[in-house]
């Protein structure tokens, strides 16, 4: 039997959950280790909990993912299917960008003609995957932008050869990928596609601090005050079908008191102010301590977390 390292995000992505993940912990449901549950991720983005659950739950029933950014499902839906063959691909990018270090202006120029390539979305399944696991590895602070054209548009990074290949994690993602349904759409639709009693965890786009502050354009559409009450409007529902649900998202009130945003929306659930702390943040100092908001449609998770 092959052995498989433990699965881990195989991308850097805005929002990536793995510092908050023992506060999500802490929120779980006590029934889920206990029975065959379906777990159910609708803001997938690079999986920080999605690989944490399917390593502390391997008994867990199947998983389902899901995700607006088809570039991004593209690439797991490779990964799943045919890791052998995107890492050949892979191995080729890493040798030809690693040999020009010492080479500023060959590199960027290789960078500049691979992003080019990838906007161009002519190059079979595989071929784009691995020009969209190339870009994460290389470009400035691993961040996902588009413009209105879906055309990705971050400038390269300064890092020394980077990993861009990773084939222990790749095919250890690959494994555990193959009890998860891959989606890729509107959040929504994962309703369909839930069983009895799903865990759901929701990880939406954060609503900005301030105008000007946060990032959160991931894809084309923005994600706007009128997205986040739909997302309010779900949650209602899948309690109201019994699911049980897990959200986080950005604690405006801890920043300006006068915001209630969120303690409004969610007044009928549970909220918690949790510490997490921002990795992807161009300006090193805002790398600091923040509070963000854990919502669970659970009754007795409050005993379960540290208030703050
Ligand atoms: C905050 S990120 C998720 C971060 C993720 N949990 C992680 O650990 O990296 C939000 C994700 O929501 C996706 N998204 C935006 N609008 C969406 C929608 N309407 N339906 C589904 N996914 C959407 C974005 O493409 C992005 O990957």
């Amino acid at each position: 039997m092959t052995e498989y390292n433990i699965a881990k995000p195989f991308l850097k992505w805005a929002g990536g959950k793995t510092q908050l993940i023992s506060e999500i912990a802490r929120v779980l449901p006590k029934h889920i280790t206990r029975t065959n549950f379906t777990y159910i991720e609708p803001f997938v983005g690079s999986g920080a909990v999605l690989f944490w659950m399917l390593h502390n739950f391997p008994h867990l029933k199947k998983a389902i993912i899901n995700d607006i950014n088809e570039d991004l499902i593209n690439t797991y839906r490779t990964i799943a299917s045919k890791p052998k063959e995107l890492i050949s691909i892979l191995q080729i990018l890493q040798n030809e960008y690693h040999n020009l270090e010492g080479n500023e202006e060959d590199k960027k120029s290789y960078y500049y003609q691979k992003r080019e390539l990838y906007n161009l979305r002519k190059e079979e399944q595989i071929g784009q995957a691995a020009l969209f696991i190339f870009l994460n590895r290389t470009c400035f602070n691993g961040l996902y932008r588009v413009n209105r054209r879906n055309e990705y548009n971050v400038p390269m990074g300064g890092y020394k050869k980077p990993t861009i290949c990773d084939n222990e994690n790749i095919l250890a993602v690959s494994n555990a990928l193959q009890k998860v349904e891959i989606l890729c759409g509107d959040f929504e639709q994962t309703l369909d596609f839930s069983e009895q009693n799903s865990l759901f965890y929701f990880d939406p786009p954060y609503k900005p601090l301030s105008e000007t502050s946060s990032f959160n354009s991931y894809a084309k559409d923005v994600f706007n005050d009128n997205e986040q009450i739909r997302l309010k409007e779900f949650c209602s529902k899948l309690d109201l079908l019994n699911h049980t649900w897990i959200l986080s998202n950005s604690d405006v009130k801890g920043k300006d008191d006068s915001v209630h945003f969120f303690d409004d929306l969610y007044a009928d659930f549970n909220i918690q102010r949790v510490e997490a702390r921002r990795s992807i943040n161009a300006n090193p100092e805002k790398r600091g301590v923040l509070t963000e908001l854990l919502i669970t449609n659970q009754v007795n998770s409050k005993e379960y977390v540290r208030v703050i």
